[in-house]
């Protein structure tokens, strides 16, 4: 089955194709600039957007909204995640800000949440969440991942997500256990 996808972020493509060897998930080649995240939560911003790119293709299409909830912090940066040092930050200018916020602060517990949202023929269908611990070190370690990836120890690994090979990182990230929920929900389906 082919389903689309709409993400600009190549480290979510990749995530997103190993994810079901067996669909044929496809990249929409030029999607329009994302409509502005202006929900507070992750499902309403993920449906928004699946919504929007859905619009131009007939049959099933995803798009996720994730971000990192740090407790010290109230869930921040939240739905923030990717403009948390401001609208065009990069992940350094966030992965700094981050580490500036919780100086001194001894509950480094967070977690990566990911929302993926279906819509077939642009209508909505439904959402699926995934979520994985971890704890915010004082500094980065590992090149791999992106985003918030060499902050976020996860305990099981013994490392961060930036240390941990990409294949290790799919068996237990949110992106992942989301994505396994939507597949499983499609090969459900009646062909
Ligand atoms: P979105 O594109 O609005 O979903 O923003 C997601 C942002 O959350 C990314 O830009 C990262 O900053 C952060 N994020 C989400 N998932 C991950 C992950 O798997 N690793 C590291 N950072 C992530």
């Amino acid at each position: 089955m082919i389903v689309y996808c709409a993400t600009s972020n190549p480290g979510k493509l990749r995530e997103f194709q190993l994810a079901a060897p067996d669909f044929d998930v496809r990249k929409l080649p030029n999607p329009d600039p994302p409509p502005d995240e202006t929900g507070d939560t992750f499902e309403h911003n993920a449906m928004e957007k699946a919504v929007a790119y859905g619009q131009h293709v007939e049959g099933y299409l995803f798009a996720d909204d994730s971000g990192l909830e740090v407790d010290a912090l109230n869930g921040a940066p939240g739905v923030q995640s990717a403009r948390y040092a401001g609208e065009h930050a990069t992940d350094t200018d966030n992965n700094a800000l981050l580490l500036k916020n919780l100086a001194g602060v001894a509950n480094r517990t967070a977690r990566f949440v990911c929302v993926i949202a279906l819509v077939k023929d642009g209508k909505p269908v439904k959402t699926f969440r995934g979520s994985v611990e971890g704890r915010i070190l004082d500094g980065p370690r590992g090149s791999g991942g992106f985003g918030y990836d060499p902050l976020f120890f996860h305990e099981p690994f013994g490392c961060t997500f930036g240390e941990a090979p990409i294949g290790d990182k799919m068996l237990v990230s949110h992106r992942a256990q989301a994505l396994s929920a939507m597949f499983s929900f499609l090969r459900q389906l009646p062909s």
